[in-house]
């Protein structure tokens, strides 16, 4: 079944995200198109959310499994008065946003594993992809794309996922109105994209700690095809993960990093 934009807006209750939206059948990639209609000048809050992907993508030229009929894919167009050496951070306001809004459904199961990924009980339920374009001193626009695991059933994971990745439906056992988690979470969205236009990127700090469970725990960091383990001790005020490596404080920045096994 496709989106239902009546029952959609019905829903939503927010002030500027998803206020225009752009709802497609089939796409490449709503963060390609919500590229372009950014590149044309489309306003901030525009968002584009398709029921199916042909060339869904993930970070480090993944590619994301993007059925039709069961999931969330879209990409809000934001356009904020930051730093370009920031817009990292803003990766972190949409994994807060996303694991406040999935904690409602899942509670004590959600965390959030950096930079990207949002997890119930351990499993990828949900990837973000923010892509920018920029000058040397000013964001032009970001796109942020996510895609949310909603109603798939186990058989219906690609093969090779079914052991990392999980959705809204096998956790609970239910079926979920897409139109309303879609709501959701452009609500949650704006909540967290105005703390963080408003009070800066220390409450997104907090939460994203606070969310993470990380601190404290035993993981293996790789980058450029070099991995080393340390213990995560905290965030940075950019956004970096500050980890003890043989008693030394380092901050990644760039990466992908794996929890050590219990
Ligand atoms: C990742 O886990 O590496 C990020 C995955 C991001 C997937 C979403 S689905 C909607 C948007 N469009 C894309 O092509 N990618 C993002």
């Amino acid at each position: 079944m496709l989106f239902n934009e009546e029952l959609l807006r019905a829903f939503l209750t927010t002030s500027v995200f998803g206020k225009q939206i752009q709802f497609l059948e089939k796409t490449v990639s709503t963060n390609n198109h919500a590229f372009s209609l950014a590149f044309k000048g489309a306003p901030e809050g525009t968002a584009v959310l398709a029921d199916c992907q042909t060339g869904g993508k993930g970070r480090m030229s993944r590619s994301w499994f993007s059925p039709p009929g069961k999931n969330i894919y879209t990409t809000v167009i934001l356009r904020p008065e930051m730093d370009p050496a920031l817009s990292p951070q803003v990766t972190l306001i949409a994994g807060v946003a996303v694991a406040e809004l999935l904690y409602k459904y899942c509670p004590g199961k959600v965390t959030l594993k950096w930079p990207n990924d949002v997890l119930i009980g351990g499993r990828k339920v949900c990837g973000i992809l923010a892509e920018s374009r920029s000058s040397a001193v000013k964001i032009e626009y970001i796109v942020v794309g996510i895609g949310i695991n909603i109603n798939m059933q186990e058989n219906e994971l690609d093969e090779s996922l079914r052991q990392i990745a999980t959705s809204l439906k096998i956790e609970t056992g239910r079926d979920f109105i897409r139109e309303e988690v879609a709501a959701r979470l452009y609500e949650s969205l704006e909540k967290w994209y105005f703390i963080f236009r408003d009070s800066g990127f220390e409450p997104i700090r907090e939460k994203w700690l606070e969310c993470s469970g990380m601190t404290g725990k035993e993981i293996s960091y790789s980058s450029q095809g070099v991995t080393v383990k340390g213990r995560v001790t905290g965030m940075d005020n950019d956004g970096a993960l500050l980890c003890n490596v043989n008693g030394e404080i380092q901050r990644l920045i760039a990466g992908e990093i794996a929890l050590a096994a219990r």
